[in-house]
């Protein structure tokens, strides 16, 4: 097993060194409609305390997951071991009321200040503007509006890097392109299945951004095998998609090597991809996480992998969820 590939690395330009994997706490929010399960808050707080006791110490979850249930979660995994460890990172993200979809400076504002309340902390290390493409460019960057507002919180030293998370490139690139973010959350699109990212990941890494790539499963097929769970960013897997995961599946088996492991360090080993960023809602998640991403993967199972077809770049598929995901509506 190759465990220095767990090491601390630099989070982008800044001085914050981070492990390449994040715990991504969306399950945590119990949010059902996105899963497909709930999540008890036991299995939550066992989770956080596990992660902050081991390697993967890096906490990421959102004021929009079960609006507040994630962070309230976090917040008591924290308070049980008596506030963030010495060496734990903490990001939160920032955007629309999920209750009317107001995503102005205002709503922002409260939401940040409730972000705090419930993780209990009076700082975190990066907040992204979240899911962008539920407000419009110009909106966001307005006078008043949601950047500004996270601007000034930064300025005031609440938190040190801030971020965009959003879905569709276009979103993603105006934002990178205005040269006042510092990170940058893709999800689900680079993973084994679908590689539409790649403009994202390209343009964030040149000028030297922090680059996260969350949902390497595509929310869980990679993991659970599409006999058991037939979706793909929480919403049905196309059906090609499905064919593509039992052909990945069949190379992976004839290696002795496990599908969620190759998914994982597709994107782990690429060397644009500062942190990936894996949902989890079970303590024992952490040790299967650190097995498959530091099990050796043979160079022959990899050169199958990378020769089968490329995938289509902007298939109606993928639109249907580069909109907006359906827990969100
Ligand atoms: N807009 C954004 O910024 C954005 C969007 C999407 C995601 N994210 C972040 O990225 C994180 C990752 O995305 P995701 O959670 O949607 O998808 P994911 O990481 O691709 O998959 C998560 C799913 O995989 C399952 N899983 C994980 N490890 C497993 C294991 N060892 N065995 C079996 N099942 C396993 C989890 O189940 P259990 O719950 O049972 O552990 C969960 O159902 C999110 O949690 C969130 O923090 C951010």
């Amino acid at each position: 097993m190759a465990t220095d590939r767990l090491a601390k690395r630099p989070f982008g330009s800044g001085r914050l060194m981070t492990p390449p994997i994040a715990v991504g706490c969306a399950p945590m929010g119990s949010m059902t409609e996105a899963f497909g399960y709930a999540v008890s808050e036991e299995d939550a707080v066992a989770t956080i305390a596990t992660a902050l006791a081991g390697p993967i110490n890096f906490i990421d979850t959102a004021a929009l997951y079960g609006d507040g249930v994630s962070e309230t979660r976090v917040g008591k995994g924290l308070a049980a071991l008596g506030g963030l460890p010495e060496g734990a990172v903490l990001q939160t993200k920032q955007g629309r009321n999920p209750k009317d979809n107001d995503y102005s400076g205002d709503t922002v504002k409260w939401r940040m200040e409730r972000s705090l309340q419930l993780l209990g902390v009076d700082r975190v290390d990066a907040v992204y503007l979240h899911d962008a493409e539920w407000t419009t460019f110009e909106e966001a960057m307005a006078p008043g509006g949601p950047v500004e507002v996270l601007q000034k919180f930064k300025d005031e030293g609440v938190f040190d890097y801030l971020g965009v998370a959003a879905g569709p490139n276009e979103v993603e690139l105006q934002y990178i392109e205005t040269g006042q973010f510092d990170a940058v959350i893709t999800h689900n699109r680079y993973t084994l299945l679908n590689q539409n990212a790649n403009p994202v990941i390209d343009a964030a890494h040149e000028r030297g951004m922090a680059v996260l790539n969350a949902a390497p499963y595509g929310s869980g097929i990679l993991v659970r095998g599409p006999e058991s769970y037939p979706r793909y960013a929480y919403s049905e897997a196309p059906d090609a998609m499905i064919e593509r995961t039992l052909v990945l599946r069949e190379i992976c088996d004839r290696y002795g090597v496990p599908l969620a492991a190759a998914a994982v360090q597709f994107s782990t080993l690429d060397p644009r991809i500062d942190v990936t960023i894996i949902g989890m809602s079970h303590p024992d998640r952490l040790a299967q996480t650190i097995e498959f991403a530091t099990i050796e993967i043979p160079d022959a199972c990899w050169e199958e992998i990378n020769a089968l077809p490329a995938l289509p770049q902007d298939n109606p598929e993928e639109r249907r969820y580069s909109e907006k995901l359906p827990y969100e509506k």
